[in-house]
């Protein structure tokens, strides 16, 4: 961390006191913004804090669609985000007609929506999941219901292998998790045959199949915390070893991959997320008549989920 990072943390720190902003982060976010976060949580942990805020005013420090969430979830709030423009590749990939057309074809069937989606998809959607309670929320539905799973084709599998469950998905998936191959594992675990490997389920199915432990990025932070385990190789983006870091100094971190960055997730920075205070900019709004429908898809995963 440089000088002029601190110099800009302490800005930051006092301004949000001064403007009573509540910041909230994903452990993807850069290590120095996760430190003048006042929550930082996966995507489901996220959800839930926006709703639960103690502030009127929240800055999502995370991608497009985690400050949309933020905002159908909290109608009376102000939510910022600080840096509009960091969005979810697979979550753009879905249009809202791919989804009327399912449920045209299969008026009966159900909607799961993973939260990476924009807040149109969620509006067409019966209930919402995370990676982390995506099996949760499946086991739920009727056994003999139709469910189209959108749209990670990889945690729509994941999911389908874990529970044996039948699965219509959409043919889409994250760039960064996608990438990493089941060859450069295998290299890895037999370079480090003491470490364990953890997965986000995120990953190609392939690779969640040599894993120790699948999870969320909260779920596998817990998991090291509790483990006896000295090492471990972790496959997910490269954000989540600055918290294991912190909780657990004396343990041996392994990215799977130095590649596993998400550029749109580090395009937030102290400067923009300072600017954003200043400015009490930019507001993120979600229309009426998409915010309606789409919070209670959101709100049914938290029932569902909690
Ligand atoms: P989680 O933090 O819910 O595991 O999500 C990972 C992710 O890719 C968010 O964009
Ligand atoms: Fe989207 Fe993947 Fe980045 Fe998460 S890590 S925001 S799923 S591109």
């Amino acid at each position: 961390m440089t000088n002029q990072d601190k110099i800009l943390m302490d800005k930051i720190v006092q301004l949000k006191q001064e403007k009573s902003v509540y910041i909230i982060a994903h452990y993807y976010q850069r290590a120095e913004i996760q430190d003048i976060a006042d929550f930082v949580g996966d995507s489901y942990a996220m959800a839930v804090a926006a709703r639960n805020s103690p502030l009127d005013t929240i800055l999502v420090a995370g991608v497009d669609f985690m400050a949309e969430s933020a905002a159908i979830l909290c109608p009376g709030k102000t939510v910022l985000s600080p840096e509009p423009m960091a969005t979810c590749p697979m979550a753009n990939s879905i249009k809202a007609d791919d989804v009327l057309k399912f449920k045209a074809k299969y008026p009966n069937s159900i909607i799961v929506s993973y939260v990476n989606t924009p807040a149109e998809i969620k509006a067409v959607t019966d209930i919402c999941c995370t990676s982390s309670n995506a099996a949760k929320i499946l086991e739920k539905l009727p056994e003999n219901a139709r469910i189209y799973f959108i749209p990670d084709q990889n945690l729509a599998i994941n999911v389908s292998n874990k529970l044996g469950r039948i699965v219509n998905f959409y043919d889409s998936y994250c760039p960064i998790h996608n990438a990493l191959t089941k060859a450069s594992m295998v290299k890895l675990k037999e370079q480090h045959p003491e470490a364990e490997v953890l997965v986000h389920p995120e990953c190609k199915p392939e690779v969640v199949k040599l894993a120790d432990y699948v999870g969320s990025t909260a779920g596998i932070i817990n998991y090291i915390s509790n483990s006896d385990h000295d090492s471990f190789i972790i496959a997910t983006e490269c954000g989540i070893l600055h918290p294991i870091q912190q909780a657990n100094p004396d343990k041996k971190l392994i990215l799977a991959s130095e590649e596993m960055i998400c550029p749109n997730m580090k395009s937030i920075t102290l400067d923009k997320i300072l600017y954003s205070l200043e400015n009490l900019t930019t507001i993120i709004t979600v229309p009426e008549d998409i915010r309606i429908p789409a919070a209670r898809a959101l709100k049914k995963m938290i029932d569902y989920a909690s």
